[in-house]
């Protein structure tokens, strides 16, 4: 039987309980723009193991959207100045080049999206290398810690 609506409703509200406190620390703005960092990286890991033929291209799309839906997510995530995490004082500090770049990569994979769209999955596939610019972004902004 399939898990009722209300139901995966109350389980949410049990696993978030920032839902039902208005106080949003620091803790929690960290771990906010963390989980969408990892969902790209997750959705740019499934996209790897197309590429490299390991697994069937039929959700290229479906990759392409998520990534594209998840970049323009992001820059509002690091809006709050809270540095921690891994991000470095410079993405406040250069917040335009930091700004800039944010927008270019939600453009970049927003643009890719719209190729997987219209032209289809092969097009898509060959904009990957420049749309995803995730590391262009890291080596300036972002200090990365081995992972406990
Ligand atoms: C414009 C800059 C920028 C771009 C583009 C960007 N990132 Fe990040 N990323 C950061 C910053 C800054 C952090 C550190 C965030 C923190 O720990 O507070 C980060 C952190 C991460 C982390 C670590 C999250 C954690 O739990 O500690 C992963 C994984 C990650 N990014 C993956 C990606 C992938 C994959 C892409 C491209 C598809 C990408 N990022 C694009 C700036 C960027």
């Amino acid at each position: 039987m399939r898990p009722s609506i209300k139901g995966l409703c109350l389980t949410a509200l049990a696993l978030t309980p920032i839902l039902t406190t208005a106080a949003v620390d620091n803790r929690d703005v960290i771990d906010y723009r963390q989980h969408i960092m990892n969902t790209l990286n997750e959705q740019a890991g499934a996209l790897g193991q197309i590429l490299s033929a390991s697994i069937p291209d039929d959700n290229v799309v479906a990759h392409v959207d998520a990534i594209a839906l998840t970049a323009s997510t992001a820059l509002k995530a690091f809006e709050p100045k809270v540095p921690g995490g891994e991000a470095k004082p410079e993405v406040w500090s250069n917040w335009a080049d930091f700004s800039k770049r944010m927008n270019e990569f939600a453009a970049m994979t927003a643009k890719m999206a719209k190729t997987a769209h219209e032209e289809g999955k092969d097009a898509a596939l060959a904009q990957v290398v420049d749309a995803l610019s995730c590391k262009n972004c890291h080596d300036t902004y972002r200090k990365e810690m081995p992972k406990k």
